[in-house]
């Protein structure tokens, strides 16, 4: 719908929303009883992160909640989503033992946004697993996935008189891959082919069990949603008349969007192709084939555990296919695929991050068809800045106009159900294995201040005049 030609306007109560993580901005990582968590153990280890940098302080969000609400109000976002930091509401990874300060943090923060109009979306688990539940074996613990079912409970009956949209696990694929993988995000694991998939499970039987809880004992009285958070990047061939470029295309949806979409959105089970190429790779070099575990009966359900779709969109791919002779197991010697940046793509500060707005649209699309059309949150999207600071970040502004100018067309035009999108991320972070070199807020903080200093970005600027009109200029 355009106003005037000019302006493309979003559905009424679309929500205008910005993300964060519990430990990219809080810090307080051993305040007031909360335990560490596997990313205080990871980066207080030596050499995993850019400078050894790690997420003690952060932004400090824990003592300065009060600067961040100012910036949520200052954008005038309709909503906001945040994650809770498991390890300091139950500390020993249980209920046996609740820290009440945790609890009251997270009621104020929830109380405050409620009383500024801001709807919260609440994440339970952001990639930081309490250490305790680590040490007993973390996602490739088939009894974790009872205890996130009780830490979920926990919060449902705690939070969820107020909270009423609910993200179970962020990005499963990311914790599962860079962790027990790669070895390159918290646990640090790297056992190629194998773990990776079995935490992977967990996770699915971890977010169902939750699922199934809440909407047995919660939903009726609370009416909440729940979902997990999905990332994939779009991916075409990098040819698209060859036949291998096609299958390999495949293979890398299957194996990223795929492997946890597929069992909760579209048949219960992983794709076929992910099942059929792992069990020929492991008969090829004499592994069982069970590597990538069955969804036993008398488990709870998996398909169906999701109220909607929530897509965290970053990038796109052109993809080809590769071979991995050795006679080692990886997830790309199963894959037999590897995504490139085409060269023509603009690229933001870090170079993975390719800035192709249009395969967001095509990416929607394409869970449309696949995943029976539903209704769908983009709950991260951005773009990341390095080196010097630049508060004037035209290239930042330009990538929300196109990308947003993409989700208006795909709602207006193609008829895709999208229902919100929260920019990644409202505050300058703690990225990660990255540390605080990479930047995606829409306010930067300045470390070298003691009180780190919130300042809006001129993108930060526009998307409060995209979310005051509710509206993107064409
Ligand atoms: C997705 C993750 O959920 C978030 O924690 C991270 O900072 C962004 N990607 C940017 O890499």
């Amino acid at each position: 719908m355009n106003v005037d030609g000019r302006e493309n306007v979003f559905p009424k109560d679309f929500a205008w929303g910005a993300a964060t993580a519990a430990y990219q901005i809080e810090g307080g990582w051993d305040a007031d009883g909360k335990s560490p968590s596997i990313w205080d153990t990871f980066c207080h280890g030596k050499g995993v992160v850019f400078q050894d940098q790690n997420g003690d302080v952060a932004c400090n969000s824990y003592k300065l909640w009060q600067e961040d609400l100012r910036c949520i109000q200052q954008l005038g976002l309709t909503h906001y989503r945040l994650s809770l930091s498991w390890s300091r509401l139950l500390p020993d990874g249980t209920t046996r033992h609740i820290n009440q300060k945790g609890v009251s943090y997270y009621n104020k923060v929830i109380n405050d946004l409620l009383a500024s109009n801001v709807t919260p979306m609440v994440t339970l688990y952001h990639f930081d697993l309490p250490q305790v539940l680590q040490d007993q074996g973390g996602w490739k613990w088939a009894g974790i996935a009872d205890v996130f079912a009780g830490y979920a409970a926990f919060c449902f009956e705690t939070f969820g008189d107020r909270v009423k949209l609910w993200v179970t696990l962020n990005e499963p694929y990311v914790c599962a891959k860079l962790g027990h993988e790669d070895g390159l995000f918290a646990p640090g694991l790297r056992d190629p082919g194998v773990s990776a998939y079995l935490a992977g499970h967990n996770m699915l039987r971890a977010h169902a069990r939750a699922w199934h809880g809440y909407d047995a004992l919660f939903r009726p009285r609370q009416k909440g949603l729940v979902s997990l958070a999905l990332n994939s990047d779009w991916a075409e061939p990098r040819d698209p008349g060859s036949p291998q470029e096609v299958a390999a295309t495949e293979r890398y949806m299957a194996f990223t969007f795929g492997w946890f979409a597929s069992p909760v959105f579209m048949t219960g089970d992983y794709p076929a192709t992910m099942r059929s190429r792992i069990e020929a790779r492991s008969l090829e070099l004499g592994f069982p084939a069970d590597r990538l575990p069955g969804f036993a009966e008398g488990e709870p359900r998996v398909l169906g555990t999701a109220d909607f779709f929530a897509l965290n969109y970053y990038t796109s791919r052109r993809v080809k296919a590769v071979s991995c002779p050795s006679g080692a197991l990886s997830f790309k010697g199963d894959q037999e695929a590897e995504g490139v940046v085409d060269p023509s793509w603009p690229v933001s500060g870090v170079p993975w991050l390719a800035v192709v707005p249009d395969g967001l649209r095509k990416l929607l699309n394409y869970i449309k068809d696949t995943c029976h059309n539903p209704s769908i949150y983009i709950t991260e999207n951005g773009f990341a800045q390095m080196g010097p600071v630049d508060l004037e970040d035209s290239q930042r502004c330009g990538f929300y106009r196109d990308t947003l100018l993409e989700v208006s067309k795909a709602i207006h035009e193609d008829g895709v159900d999208v229902r919100g999108y929260f920019a990644w991320s409202l505050l300058d972070n703690f990225e990660w294995a990255d540390g605080f070199s990479v930047r995606f807020g829409l306010f930067h903080v300045d470390r070298a201040h003691p009180e780190l200093t919130r300042t809006i970005y001129h993108s930060g600027r526009n998307y409060a005049k995209i979310i005051l009109r509710n509206a993107c200029p064409s």
